[in-house]
């Protein structure tokens, strides 16, 4: 077996309430991987949950809860928010796996072995609510830090370093070689500005746990839990490892605590992952730290760091205090989970903010969904219905050259994960479909027995383009993919771009009757 496509998002402060920009983030991560599915290649998908660390413990204490039991209350919703978002994840991983721990616990041994970590006394800013140090450097000019860090405190403690200088110069050297390891390419130049602009201090990995109980303990010293980054950023690679990757268990298997072994799985081959997807505003642990932890480890590095931009509401910061928030879940009750994903892939290209206003979602469903696609697959199924008795006429290729052009292009914009151009691509061929549809008008050929034969033929591309459409749209929206082949009444999912080649609507197939899949909003 080839190694397989290993696509990640960015695990999720288990305490916090899941909003537009994560299910933003699962469902841009959700679509790459049902496109790399749809091209063949074994696919592996992990998304999951950051459930340690300052934050986590201080809401459970503050809500008279064990840690561990509001996790495990927690992960629930969030697994349960996953399934809403229709995300074909192959795994969900938890930090709080006794495994992942496990995990950790090798590279954090592995690494005390090399000589990277020491101790030292520290001083400094710290924020609980983005669990961050910060320097004064951080201040803004009227001296006070952003209040997106919430509370920020002085604290004094010794503490446990991972050495940062060895590493600063190859790391710029790999990203300057690997041009696509962070894009969008401005996000590349901003790491390559700070790498090459500054001289990476040294990453606290610990914290004591006297302040902090709620963590990994440190294997070489129990008075110390790790730092919640260090755990969260090795999930990508301890979940391979919890299930067997040998690239991860050679690595690190000679580390792992007494009595955990863990069963090689040659077959699995997800290790290096080949993009992680993230927000902007954690970039610079994934771009800077992360590399650095994974060849310290000795572990090849991720193909991609793929940042994504914030979502505003209306222009403003989403904020549970001002109730300026978009609830996805209530959209996708009240709208359906495919224009929610339709919408938000739609709206915004991977990379810069977005901007979500309600107007603006109603009026893409509107035009877009209900009277783009919807319209076209519900005229033709009932034109053929009413004409040919849902029985497919023989093959014509009217519109094969156009149909092709499309799918080549839709599949190259994919191919680049540019899921916005394809969106857009797939709906120009909808548009021509439409147009096809009214330029030739089949009601007027209808009434005329002399143009039947030019109605069968019109009547074959349009059912055929909407089957191909059902192909190309299938990893945007599955759900939709998979009504548009019922109701054609072809058997199994959409699912392989392959399907995507003219002609294979049969002549004499019989198709069900059609029913919207966007009914209008008056
Ligand atoms: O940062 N628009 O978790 P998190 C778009 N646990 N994306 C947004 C967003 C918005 N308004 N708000 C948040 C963490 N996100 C860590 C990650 S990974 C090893 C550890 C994105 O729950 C954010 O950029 O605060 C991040 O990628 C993800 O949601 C989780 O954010
Ligand atoms: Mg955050």
């Amino acid at each position: 077996m080839n190694k397989r496509f290993y696509v990640t998002t960015a695990i999720d402060y288990v305490n916090g309430q899941p909003h537009l920009g994560h299910a933003y983030e699962k469902v841009i991560t959700d679509v790459i991987a049902r496109i790399h599915r749809a091209m063949g290649e074994p696919t592996f998908f992990l998304t999951g949950t950051d459930e340690h660390g300052q934050k986590v413990q201080q809401t459970a204490v503050a809500e008279g809860q064990d840690p561990r039991a509001y996790c495990d209350a927690l992960a629930e919703v969030w697994q349960e928010f996953a399934r809403t978002l229709g995300l074909s994840n192959d795994d969900f991983i938890r930090t709080t796996d006794p495994l992942h721990e496990a995990i950790v616990q090798a590279i954090l041994a592995k690494l005390h072995e090399q000589g990277d970590f020491y101790k030292a006394p520290y001083r400094g800013w710290y924020s609980t609510k983005e669990e961050t140090f910060l320097t004064d450097r951080d201040r803004r000019p009227d001296g006070t830090f952003d209040p997106a860090y919430g509370e920020v405190i002085e604290l004094v403690e010794d503490n446990w370093y991972f050495r940062m200088s060895r590493h600063q110069q190859w790391l710029i050297e790999h990203i300057e070689q690997h041009p696509e390891f962070v894009a969008p390419d401005y996000r590349r130049n901003e790491v390559l500005g700070f790498l090459r602009n500054n001289t990476l201090e040294d990453l606290c990995i610990s914290r004591p746990k006297a302040r902090l109980s709620w963590g990994i303990p440190l294997p070489f010293d129990p008075d110390y839990v790790t730092y919640v980054w260090f755990d969260a950023l090795v999930n990508y690679a301890s979940l391979p490892g919890m299930r067997g990757d040998t690239v991860v268990l050679d690595a690190l298997g000679r580390w792992l605590p007494a009595g955990v072994r863990i069963e090689p799985n040659p077959e699995l081959r997800l290790w290096p992952a080949d993009i992680h997807v993230i927000g902007k505003d954690i970039l610079k642990f994934h771009a800077v730290y992360w590399p650095i932890m994974l060849k310290a480890m000795g572990l090849p590095l991720p193909r991609q760091v793929l940042a994504h931009g914030w979502w505003q509401k209306d222009g403003q910061r989403m904020s549970k205090t001002t109730g300026n928030v978009v609830d996805p879940v209530a959209v996708i009750r009240d709208w359906g989970l495919d224009a929610f994903r339709y919408y938000v892939v739609r709206e915004l290209d991977i990379g810069p903010d977005g901007n979500w206003t309600d107007a603006g979602f109603a009026s893409r469903y509107q035009a877009e969904l209900a009277n783009g696609l919807g319209n076209l697959i519900n005229r033709s199924l009932a034109m053929l219905r009413r004409y040919r008795q849902s029985v497919v006429p023989a093959r014509h290729d009217e519109l094969a050259p156009e149909v092709g052009t499309a799918v080549a292009e839709v599949l190259e914009h994919c191919r680049r994960h540019a899921l916005q151009d394809a969106l857009i691509r797939i709906w120009a061929l909808i548009d021509r479909a439409n147009q096809y549809i009214d330029q030739t008008a089949p009601f007027k050929l209808a009434k005329d027995p002399a143009q039947a034969e030019r109605l069968d033929q019109i009547l074959y591309n349009l059912v055929e383009t909407c089957r191909i459409l059902a192909v190309l749209i299938h990893p945007f929206l599955p759900d939709t993919g998979r009504r548009i082949y019922e109701q054609l009444g072809i058997e199994g999912a959409p699912d392989r771009f392959e399907l995507a080649a003219w002609g294979g609507l049969a002549p004499g197939h019989r198709t069900q009757a059609p029913t919207p899949l966007f009914p209008r909003r008056d």
